[in-house]
């Protein structure tokens, strides 16, 4: 058997077709080849502007130099060793860094891994050797990645649960605020936080608190439509975390690093002070790394060996995560994603104005969406409008992801230092994309 057997060449659909598990989903089919900050070129040479950023992976944009030559000078020294051989200087001064910014009270410790599910298990496994429960409570169209316990975390059905159980016991899962879509048919005006409220009854009708380790919590809801709770709900269910010595987790996966105008969107209260944040996505600028980062006593109750994996923490990775917040911190991207936010926002609202299929346009900073929807009143989903604006976008030379537990949310993850004409460009061929959907579908 040889590596490359095959004496056909085939294009990259072909490939996939043959060769990729069909399981894996591609919303852009198009094959990339280049790229640089928010452009990327596929194998035709077209070009695209990326409103995705590999699912919010790229804040400060795609292949930046300074990342790519700390990647090369770090894989010139050293690429591995696995920290449970020995220590290597970039895990620390990651652990170190990454310490030092969670926004946490008191003495920080933390743990890397890979990828942002890793992450959440390992916060999750924490949580409950400190607290010595086992119970999680969890929010509907919450995101937490794909492994058995990501996906038991997970509330979305299609096509991330469906098939995959038996499912991880002692998960339970409350309503999250979604002003839009109200889980108990309120308005802003008759609101009474009954979503609070859900979190007190739960103690009641679901689970003893005393059984339950860690709640997780999106600040702001990602894969869930960018549903963004209103102000004091966020810091009730956290006192209430803290009243029952439950480890209050916030999944920063998505919302971290910028995204949301601030480095973690948790800054957006005063104090909230998390026990733990998991982070991923744009910390590796493009590479796979992720962190656990908490309270020194929490982080610190499992046994020695309980923690960690072959490969968490590598050196390449963690060079090029030390150059990434350097860059963030020097070129103050959070402020950059106050104005991407604000410039992206005031399109849409205004593209609002025009076309009845957008019921509404949300986010904080940065974390820009739309949500189509058949008629205003009613608000059902239309997930064959977006279908059909990314598919027309791509063409165009856009790149864009949905999102939302019906797939009727195209959400924006530009890169956060798109030049400014970059990113009317992208709007403009976004809006273009709506309006021309709006006459087809109506
Ligand atoms: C909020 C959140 N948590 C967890 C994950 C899982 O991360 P990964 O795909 O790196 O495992 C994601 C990925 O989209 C996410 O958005």
């Amino acid at each position: 058997m040889s590596v490359n057997q095959s004496s056909v060449i085939l294009s990259p659909e072909e490939k996939r077709r043959r060769y990729m598990a069909k399981g894996i989903s591609i919303q852009n089919p198009v094959c990339i080849t280049r790229s640089q900050g928010a452009k990327m070129w596929d194998d035709s040479g077209k070009e695209y502007i990326d409103f995705a950023g590999g699912i919010g992976c790229l804040n400060v944009g795609s292949t930046h130099p300074e990342v790519v030559e700390a990647i090369r000078e770090q894989a010139g020294k050293l690429i591995h060793t696995c920290v449970h051989v020995t220590l290597n200087e970039p895990y620390l001064d990651l652990v170190e860094a990454l310490c030092n910014l969670a926004p946490i009270a008191g003495e920080t410790k933390a743990l890397l891994a890979n990828s942002g599910v890793e992450a959440v298990e390992n916060a999750v496994k924490i949580a409950r050797s400190y607290t010595g429960r086992s119970a999680v409570l969890a929010f509907e169209s919450a995101f937490h990645g794909r492994t058995n316990l990501g996906m038991s975390l997970t509330s979305k059905v299609h096509p991330y649960k469906a098939g995959f159980g038996p499912f991880v016991p002692e998960v339970y899962r409350l309503p999250y605020a979604n002003c839009y879509h109200c889980p108990f048919g309120e308005s802003p005006e008759t609101c009474a936080r009954d979503c609070v409220q859900a979190l007190e009854s739960a103690f009641d009708t679901y689970v003893d608190a005393h059984n339950v380790a860690a709640l997780i919590v999106e600040p702001v809801q990602g894969e869930g439509g960018f549903v963004v709770p209103p102000p004091d709900y966020l810091p009730r269910i956290r006192e209430i975390c803290r009243e029952k010595g439950i480890v209050f987790i916030a999944d920063e996966i998505q919302t971290g690093f910028g995204r949301t105008g601030e480095m973690f969107a948790v800054e957006h209260y005063n104090h909230l002070d998390p026990d733990i944040i998991v982070m991923a996505k744009s910390l590796g600028g493009g590479l796979p790394i992720s962190a656990v980062v908490g309270k020194a006593q929490i982080m610190d109750a499992t046994e020695v060996g309980g923690l960690g994996g072959t490969f968490g923490g590598n050196p390449v990775s963690a060079a090029a995560a030390l150059k990434v917040l350097e860059i963030m911190e020097r070129d103050q991207i959070s402020q950059r994603a106050k104005q991407v936010g604000e410039t992206s926002m005031n399109y849409l609202r205004a593209l609002q104005n025009e076309i009845p299929a957008i019921g509404d346009v949300r986010g904080q900073g940065a974390m820009v969406a739309m949500e189509f929807v058949k008629d205003r009143e009613s608000r059902e989903p239309y997930p064959e409008f977006v279908a059909s604006v990314s598919h027309k976008a791509l063409a165009k030379g856009l790149l864009t992801v949905k999102a939302g537990v019906y797939n009727n949310v195209i959400r924006l993850l530009t890169p956060l230092n798109i030049p400014a004409e970059e990113l009317k460009q992208g709007l403009d061929l976004l809006a273009e994309s709506v309006r021309e959907t709006q006459q087809e579908l109506g």
